[in-house]
């Protein structure tokens, strides 16, 4: 089986009211350069060990100086790819010219025999991830308006993605380790079409559904069914993570198991939103905007995916173009057996089906066949 076109999914609905918010960040198109092996193995000395900066479900990525001195991100793809040369570059083609302020650039690519390496703008800051749950050193960097300013970009680059871009573009893996930071901490969302490079490797599909799971709307990881709302979902969650300072699923001593959404929809039940707001912050944040964000992760998570907004409108929420009061919030959607997502045609776990609390949704196709319905 390969990965379908479904990964980057087209619509021909046209879209609604978002254009001039998502278009402030356009760029001109680029050309796609192709590097030599040669050219790359001399940016990162030879693939060293100390110049590797991470390692992802699809490969490891390096740190890298080409020789007119550009820092590059080098990211040596693992799970083979069955496309001939001109199709891997030609898909890599396809995805440099999508260009936006708050998306990652791609600057090329390399293909050298069975290697297949992207090559990417390299971003100071690392990710969302590593700022945020990278430790206490690392999260005073960021302060309100710096947090105001990546949940903002994430969803004028989504937007852009969704309702700019023809055909339109759904992510799938929406995650704080996604989100690039650039020196200013301008976000950059990162890896979007990436999964198109792939034959279908479950190993791969595994460790990369593994490390966001808690990001999933459940719709689609039970079911398969696919629509932009399944990254509305994934954006709610990263806003909440954003302004709690707490991670998607965690497990501590003190609070116990908790599930961001599940925890983010009791405390709004209970009045509590304030609470919830990351303590690192040290009490420096506008009150209203921080609890407005959180009401506009809410709404995003929601079991319905119809109930979700759109990323356009969220974006207007949380600049406050739209009041979020006009909105009744309803439950999120949860994967309360995350072990029964499937995938690759197969279970995670040994069980048949995975359920949802608060949805009535069933099992019917397998998530990772790349069948994944198209529902708007
Ligand atoms: N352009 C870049 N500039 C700087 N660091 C980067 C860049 N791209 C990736 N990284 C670093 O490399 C790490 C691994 O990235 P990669 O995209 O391979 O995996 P991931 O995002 O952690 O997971 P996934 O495979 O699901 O995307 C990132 O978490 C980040 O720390
Ligand atoms: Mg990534």
């Amino acid at each position: 089986m390969k990965f379908s076109l479904s990964f980057l999914v087209c619509f021909s609905s046209a879209h609604e009211d978002n254009v001039d918010y998502s278009k402030q960040g356009l760029q001109s198109p680029p050309n796609v350069h192709h590097y030599s092996y040669k050219e790359l193995k001399d940016a990162t000395q030879g693939f060293r060990p100390l110049n590797k900066i991470g390692e992802g479900g699809f490969g490891s990525v390096y740190k890298g100086r080409l020789q007119d001195g550009t820092l590059v991100a080098v990211k040596v793809l693992s799970a083979e790819s069955n496309q001939g040369e001109r199709e891997f570059m030609a898909e890599i083609a396809a995805m440099s010219n999508v260009r936006h302020e708050n998306l990652a650039t791609l600057l090329g690519g390399c293909v050298d025999g069975s290697n297949r390496i992207l090559v990417y703008e390299y971003m100071e800051n690392n990710s969302v991830a590593h700022m945020l749950l990278g430790g206490e050193h690392n999260r005073v960097m960021l302060n309100w308006d710096v947090r105001r300013k990546i949940c903002l970009g994430v969803a004028r680059g989504l937007a852009y993605l969704h309702e700019v871009l023809r055909p339109h573009i759904v992510h799938r893996d929406v995650k704080a380790r996604n989100i690039l930071l650039d020196a200013d901490f301008t976000p950059k969302v990162s890896d979007f079409g990436l999964s198109k490079l792939f034959s279908d490797d479950v190993t791969h599909v595994t460790t990369r559904v593994a490390g966001t799971l808690g990001y999933l709307a459940p719709e689609y990881a039970i079911s398969g069914r696919l629509t932009r709302k399944s990254d509305v979902y994934s954006f709610g969650v990263l806003l909440m993570e954003i302004v709690s300072g707490r991670p998607v699923v965690d497990f501590n001593l003190e609070h116990g198991e908790h599930n961001l959404a599940d925890k983010a929809w009791g405390m709004y039940q209970a009045n509590e939103l304030l609470q919830l707001i990351d303590p690192s912050l040290k009490g420096e944040f506008p009150e209203e905007e921080a609890i407005r964000f959180l009401k506009v992760g809410l709404l995003c998570v929601q079991d319905d995916p119809k109930l979700r907004p759109h990323m356009s409108k969220a974006y207007k929420m949380m600049c406050n173009e739209i009041d979020v009061k006009n909105f009744e919030i309803s439950p999120p959607g949860l994967l309360m057996d995350l072990d029964n997502v499937k995938v690759g045609g197969k279970n995670t776990s040994n069980t048949s089906s995975g359920t949802s609390k608060g949805s009535t949704a069933t099992s019917s196709s397998s998530w990772g066949s790349h069948s994944a319905t198209l529902i708007e």
